[in-house]
């Protein structure tokens, strides 16, 4: 392994979190804890929130000065990085001729060609505006087809917040959902039957003995409580069970869509799921959300049939013009490639240091996507991950910080790297990231 070398300035550098703390106290004044979104809040690390100005490539910037580079990447939608030229040219031009017409507009029918022309796995798509709304269309749209109320969802992965998704296992043999929110009536949750990942005999059980789940949501790559890499047997496991039994699979894509690869999990593991949901990347950073499949369920959405769906702003042609760029980037030859072998040279690079040391510590990883794991051991189910390390986490996050490395705040966040990080980057990335570890391991 190559020896890197941190300048003195990064190591003795500490940030200062004065304007942002001084907005933050301002937001939570206004905003349910200070923020639109949970995770923002810090509130799994220490300190508050960094209020973030401006970001360029593989770099953000905060109101108090600090430079960090960014592996949230604004949780995945930025597989190129910052500003992006060429999403940002495309956005500037199509500014410059209106916002938002409630029309169809040619900018749909490039992105709808860009996408089913080169995805295997649809035949029609719709967009909305996030990932929240494609999967609640998707579902509604697979109770629809099947006319069947129940749904499967697994415990450990995350659909946005839907209600009948915001729900957990309920306790001992009962496997119907416990809404994990407030506001969700339990007769929803109930339609909700929640199993554990990576456990075919589960599913067979449930579909042995019910003839009415319409359909079984995954994220094929779960994403969202650690990186919960599941079997390939198990995906195709899923999939024979619900033609079996008539159940639609719906692969929820909007963290694996045009991440580990242009046509996402169905295309790595190369399994035909009956409907896919995308978010993130595929707005190229602005708010977009779509969900696809086959003409035969497709063609149920309204107004061609009777699952009704809309949206005022859905297929936003600003927003679609940043799609648009991004795809384009992305379908150029060896691109998913380059991210891959990238983030394999980021975590060989760190675990070599680890297993020199005989850290209980490995990161799980896959395309572009990582994940701190700390334990040796290979995590595949929520409750593999043991929860009192994430004080770990906390601490390593915060000396991170002030080292001028930024995680998503949060132990069960993944981590993203795009095309703007360069072998630069990655290798002090990893001089501070092993540096870290032996601070807090
Ligand atoms: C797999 C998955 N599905 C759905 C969503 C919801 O998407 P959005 O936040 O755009 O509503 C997310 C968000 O992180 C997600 O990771």
């Amino acid at each position: 392994m190559e020896i890197f070398v941190v300048s003195k300035k990064s190591e003795e550098m500490k940030i200062t979190r004065k304007k942002s703390n001084k907005l933050f106290k301002e937001a939570k004044k206004m905003f349910p804890g200070g923020v639109h979104s949970p995770v923002r809040a810090f509130k799994s690390v220490s300190g508050s929130p960094l209020f973030i100005t401006k970001g360029k490539g593989s770099r953000i910037y905060d109101v108090d000065g600090n430079e960090f580079l960014d592996f949230c990447c604004s949780w995945g939608p930025l597989i190129l990085g910052h500003n992006n030229s060429s999403v940002r040219k495309h956005i500037t031009k199509a500014l410059a001729k209106g916002t938002s017409f409630g029309t169809p507009t040619p900018s749909g029918n490039e992105i709808g060609k860009l996408i089913l022309d080169n995805h295997r796995f649809m035949d029609k798509i719709r967009f909305v505006s996030s990932g929240t709304e494609a999967v609640m269309s998707a579902i509604r749209l697979a109770r629809g087809y099947t006319n069947k109320p129940k749904l499967i969802k697994f415990d450990g992965c995350y659909h946005g917040h839907v209600d009948s998704l915001l729900v957990k296992a309920g306790s001992g043999l009962a496997t119907f959902g416990v809404s994990t929110s407030a506001g969700i009536p339990e007769s929803l949750a109930q339609e909700t039957i929640v199993l554990p990942l990576n456990d075919l005999k589960a599913v067979e059980k449930v579909l042995a003995k019910r003839n009415d789940v319409a359909a079984i949501i995954i994220e094929p790559i779960p994403a969202n409580n650690g990186l919960l890499i599941q079997d390939k047997a198990y995906l195709k496991g899923l999939r024979k069970l619900c033609t079996k039994h008539k159940t639609l699979l719906i692969f929820d894509e909007v963290i694996s869509g045009f991440r580990v690869g242009f046509e996402g999990a169905a295309g790595y593991y190369n399994i035909q799921p009956d409907l896919i949901t995308f978010g993130k990347i595929i707005g190229g950073g602005m708010p977009v959300g779509a969900f696809g499949g086959k003409n035969k369920i497709m063609n149920h959405v309204a107004p061609l049939g009777n699952v009704y769906q809309a949206g005022t702003l859905s297929a936003n042609p600003i927003a679609l013009s940043a799609g648009i760029a991004m795809l384009k980037t992305i379908l150029k030859k060896n691109f998913f490639k380059t991210q891959e072998k990238k983030t394999k040279f980021f975590v060989e690079n760190i675990m070599t240091h680890v297993k020199k040391k005989g850290y209980e510590f490995s990161i799980q990883h896959i395309g572009s996507i990582f994940w701190f794991n700390f334990s040796k051991n290979r995590v595949c189910t929520s409750d593999q991950i043991d929860g009192s390390k994430m004080k770990i986490f906390s601490k390593m996050h915060n000396h991170l910080l002030n080292k001028g490395i930024y995680l998503g705040p949060s132990g069960y966040e993944v981590g993203f790297i795009s095309s703007a990080h360069t072998y630069d980057d990655l290798k002090h990335a990893i001089q501070i990231i092993t540096k870290t570890l032996d601070k807090v391991l």
